[in-house]
């Protein structure tokens, strides 16, 4: 017996030979399961599953720098991400944080333009992005913290990112506390709705080297934009820190009015894996954050990790420090 034996049913099912020994009744379930596993090998290899550059490289040079998203491109992602925050002038910026004082000299620069604030029961002095111009962030150096190879690299506007990456990968830029700023007057969603719109990057293929997709922990703001630029996806995202861990088949039905995929923290797929099947029962992609090398848990490499999420457990792509580890196939 051989796999020539295997006929094709009226529904185009392979069918069982129609006479069968013991014999070839295990040679036969032998051959049906190799042929589903290539099957299911050729399948996940023909998947496409997008690599995001977290912070750019950011494992490798200083995160949210041009050097970062330069070095990604070259690395091969098929997206670079940019976190946002908004300057007291209304300028789109890309920065991590709320404040400048972990990834700046702005300590240094402006050593009396910070504000107080209480973190777990101390008060702690933080410079926020949002009470400095452009032109004085623009003074900043963003690089040394990392290492001094990238002393003087700057904090890049969002436009200068987008004309940096434009035609090389896709972007992928997250709303940070978008209600921090609408509490003080900043349209925040509406900041990135026109930068979008100025660069006609406002529709899904309006570029096809240069796809975008929005990112936000902040379930109003992907409404807004769902509102807005309804052809764009939008991920809505959550933490380990999370207090509905536990994602619900009710949870991700609400989450499927307002976004078409779910970017978990890792630690919340491994949870519960369930997960990424309810999610693409309901068409919702799943992308989990974050991979890097100096965090692997129970595998050897970053690579091994990425592997493990990517082919055997199914997410969709993945939020990466180490874009150059990136498994395209299983
Ligand atoms: O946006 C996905 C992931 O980056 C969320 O975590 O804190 O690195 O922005 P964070
Ligand atoms: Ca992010």
């Amino acid at each position: 017996m051989n796999t020539l034996d295997l006929a094709m049913d009226r529904n185009n099912r392979i069918a069982p030979p129609k006479r069968r020994t013991r014999q070839a009744a295990i040679l036969w379930i032998a051959v049906l399961a190799q042929a589903l596993g290539s099957l299911s090998l050729a399948h996940a290899q023909s998947q496409d599953k997008a690599l995001v550059a977290h912070r750019g490289a950011s494992a490798y040079a200083p995160e949210h720098t041009l050097a970062a998203y330069r070095l990604a491109v070259e690395q091969g992602a098929d997206f670079v991400e940019q976190d946002l925050g908004v300057t007291r002038d209304g300028e789109l910026v890309c920065l991590h944080d709320d404040t400048l004082e972990r990834t700046t000299n702005v300590r240094e620069l402006f050593p009396g333009r910070f504000v107080e604030e209480e973190i777990n029961g101390r008060m702690r002095q933080r410079w926020r992005v949002r009470d400095l111009t452009l032109a004085e962030i623009k003074r900043l150096d963003a690089g040394s913290w990392f290492g001094e190879a990238f002393a003087g690299a700057q904090v890049p506007t969002w436009q200068e990112a987008i004309d940096l990456i434009r035609g090389d990968a896709g972007l992928y830029p997250e709303l940070k506390s978008p209600a921090d700023y609408e509490a003080i007057g900043i349209d925040m969603p509406g900041l990135i709705i026109d930068t979008l719109r100025q660069n006609g990057l406002h529709t899904a293929g309006a570029d096809p080297d240069t796809p975008v997709i929005l990112q936000s922990f902040d379930a109003s703001s992907l409404r807004r934009l769902g509102d807005e630029l309804p052809t764009l996806p939008r991920v809505f995202l959550f933490g380990a820190r999370d207090p509905d861990l536990l994602i619900t088949d009710a949870r991700l039905r609400e989450i499927a009015t307002f976004a078409t995929g779910i970017g978990p923290a890792k630690a919340i797929v491994t949870a519960q894996p369930d997960l990424i099947e309810r999610a693409h029962a309901l068409g919702l992609t799943v992308t989990p954050y974050t991979f890097r090398s100096s965090a692997t848990g129970r595998f050897d490499s970053v690579a091994d990790e990425m592997r493990y999420f990517l082919f055997t457990l199914g997410v969709d792509a993945l939020f990466t420090d180490n874009p150059d580890q990136f498994p395209r196939r299983p």
